[in-house]
Parts: structure tokens; sequence; C-alpha cells
């Protein structure tokens, strides 16, 4: 059907940082499937844990144990605050497991089942997701959503802090930065501030850390930055190489809540997923990913800078680690500012009509870097 509106251009091949056409012609890939190929294209690692795993076993449902499952779990409670997770397949299916997990958690704890949530805020396309979503223009048509969900504004705390006097309320749910809403991130202390009032509350905190999550901000997971830890977390996107995987993460106290015939997902921690899942939490960990995302992610800040002194048509750079934002103007340059760097070889994103989203892999390199920032220099320079 026809949901998307699509670049003109057939994509056949890629490895590392670039992907190829139908035509033979080269891209570096700065949108990296939308925070999905973390590692890039083709990386060894992935491709052998898929190729392995296909030869083996592909699929047998979670009627079975399975090995690549467990190894997985265990990587991501070893270095993560959780001590259970629940693997499915897509981000919005993250964020569905922990709105009913929130939900099972506080109808055992007061009768509670509100969640709070941020405005602007994007959790995925299905009805609980969307409901989740903080933004009125993926809603339109789809009304009657789910109910129980309040909005406040994302970044400030009292409107949170008053919203949070509901005695109904069970969770709040938020991103560590938005990322569909233009890489919006809040201050330092607006996250420990939250975790705080939600301490005191007994409420608990979701993160959504499907886009911001294994290593796109220089550490594993984004809370890492601000000394917290979230009750529940969400993970999808990158966690699975490309092929679709999601999970939730909870501490015991709180994964208790889902017992057996609860929840579930027929393909959720499919083999396949799982294998490939482990070879890119092994690469992200044990190659020092996530030093060059923050080493990186600082580099390309600072070149941007120099863009942002020389076009008054940017309003704004904003980055933490390789999420990086350009904030233009006006709406009406940003998708002409797309096509001239698709043109010369560059991919980008648009969000919200005037923010070019960058989402390198985890491995750029400086030369590469060079390379995006000289082909938006000279896009910016045809466009002014
Ligand atoms: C923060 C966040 N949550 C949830 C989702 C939904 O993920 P999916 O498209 O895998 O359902 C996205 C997708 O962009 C996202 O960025």
């Amino acid at each position: 059907m026809n949901t998307y509106s699509r670049h003109p251009i057939v994509l056949v091949g890629g490895e590392g940082c670039w992907v190829r056409d139908i035509d033979g012609k080269k891209y570096l890939d700065f949108i990296t499937g939308i925070a999905v190929t973390n590692l890039g294209h083709s990386h060894p690692a992935v491709v052998k844990a898929i190729e392995d795993q296909a030869r083996s076993l592909i699929h047998v449902s979670n009627l079975f144990h399975i090995v690549p499952q467990v190894e997985l779990a265990e990587i991501l409670v070893k270095n993560s605050f959780a001590d259970k997770v629940f693997f499915c397949n897509s981000g919005a299916e993250a964020n569905e497991g922990a709105i009913k997990l929130a939900r099972k958690w506080g109808t055992a704890n007061g009768g509670r089942y509100k969640i709070v949530s941020a405005l602007g805020s994007f959790h995925g396309r299905t009805l609980g997701a969307l409901s989740a979503t903080g933004q009125k223009k993926y809603q339109k048509g789809f009304k009657p959503l789910a109910g129980g969900f309040k909005f406040v504004p994302y970044g400030k705390i009292e409107p949170l802090r008053s919203a949070l006097d509901d005695e109904k309320v069970c969770a709040v749910i938020l991103e560590p930065i938005q990322g569909e809403n233009g890489v919006v991130i809040p201050s330092d202390d607006y996250l420990p501030k939250v975790r705080e009032i939600c301490t005191q509350k007994n409420v608990l905190l979701i993160l959504d850390e499907i886009q911001v999550g294994l290593g796109r901000t220089g550490r594993l997971f984004a809370y890492e930055h601000y000394g917290i830890e979230p009750d529940i977390m969400t993970l999808a996107k990158a966690l699975g190489g490309g092929i679709p995987a999601g999970a939730v993460l909870a501490r015991d106290e709180v994964a208790l809540y889902l017992t057996p015939g609860s929840h579930g997902s027929t393909l959720g921690g499919n083999l396949l997923a799982m294998h490939s899942g482990c070879a890119v939490l092994e690469t992200i960990l044990g190659d020092g990913l996530l030093d060059n995302a923050d080493l990186m992610g600082k580099y390309f800040l600072q070149k941007l800078r120099t863009l942002a002194d020389k076009y008054k048509l940017i309003r704004e750079i904003r980055g933490k680690g390789l999420i990086l934002g350009i904030e233009l103007r006006s709406k009406d340059i940003g998708k002409g500012i797309i096509k001239k760097c698709l043109e010369k070889g560059v991919l980008l994103n648009l969000t919200e009509e005037k923010i070019i989203r960058i989402l390198p892999p985890l491995i750029v390199t400086r030369e590469e870097i060079d390379f995006a920032v000289e082909k938006l220099d000279e896009s910016f320079q045809a466009v002014s």
C-alpha cells in the first residue's frame, strides 16, 4: 500500500557506511535504515551469525528453549539495569509490551492504569503505541485510540510533577532524546529529575531507547549519560542488525507481573534475529564502537557548527554521539537539501520538514564525516 514517500533510487548492495544503487552509483548512508544498521552494511560478524544460524535452524517458536535467545538476554542484562528481557519483533511491539507490563504492575499496585507521555514523542504505529505518541498528525483518522494516556510538554518538570498527582498514573514513558521529533535533546538535569519524581510517587519510568539505544549516543544506553536507571526500557531497530527484533527490559520486581500466557509473540526472539543480535552486541562492546561513536559524534558536531557559521539558513546544530540534527530556519528548503545531498552521494533524512537528521553507523570514520560535510556544504551553497 502507498504508505511511504520514497527516494527515487533502488538500493541493491552495501558495505560498511556505503550503499550502492541498481545503476552502480555509491552513496554514503547516514540514515542507516533509520538507526538500524549501527555496524554498517554487511558487517562480517552479522553476516556470519545469520549464515550459521540459517544453516542449522531458523525458527521453532517460544514453546521451546533456544540458545541464542538466552545468550542475547544475558548480554543485555549484564550490560544494563535489567534482570529480565521479553523479545518481540519491532519498536511498536516493544512499546506495546512495556505498556502492558506497566498496566499489569499498576493493576496489582493500587489499580492504576494511566500512562503519562510527552508531547512530540514517537512510540510507534500500532494502536497502543500510537496512543502513547504525542503527535496529532500520526493519530489523525485512527480514533478512537486506547484510553488512559496523558501528555505533558517534553523537557519540562513542573507539568510532569502535576500530572503525577493523579493517583491513577502507573507509568511515565519518555524517549531520552526525541528522534522523530527532530533530535530534541533535553537539558542534562531533566531525566534525573523525572527519575526522582517517579520514585517519590512510586510510578514506573519507561525509557524508549529504540532509536538512541545500542551505542548511538556513545554509551550502550542513553540513560547512562544521566546517572539514572529506568524501571522498564524498550529496544528495537539496531538490536537484530537488520533482522526484525525488539525487546522489553525490566528489573525482576516489575518483570514478575508477566506470567506464562499473559503476553507473547510467535516470531519474537526468533533464532535468526537473536543470533544476529548477539553479533551486534558483541561487536559494539568488543570493537570499541562506543568510544568511536562518542569521538566521531564530537568531531561531526564541530564540523556542522562551521557550516552553521557559514549559512544563515541553519538555525541550530544539535547532537549527542551519532544522532545529530541540523535545524533549518524554514520548511521550504529541507527537501531541496536532502535531494541535492542524494544527488551528490549522501543519504540523509528530514524530520518535521526542517530538521536534517543524521544517523551514521557507529563504525564511521573522520574521512566519511568530511565527505558528508563537504556535500552538505555544496548543497547549502546550491540552495542559497
Ligand atoms: C523512539 C521510537 N520508538 C518507537 C519506534 C517504532 O519502532 P518500529 O518502527 O520498529 O515499530 C520508533 C521508530 O522510529 C522510534 O524512533
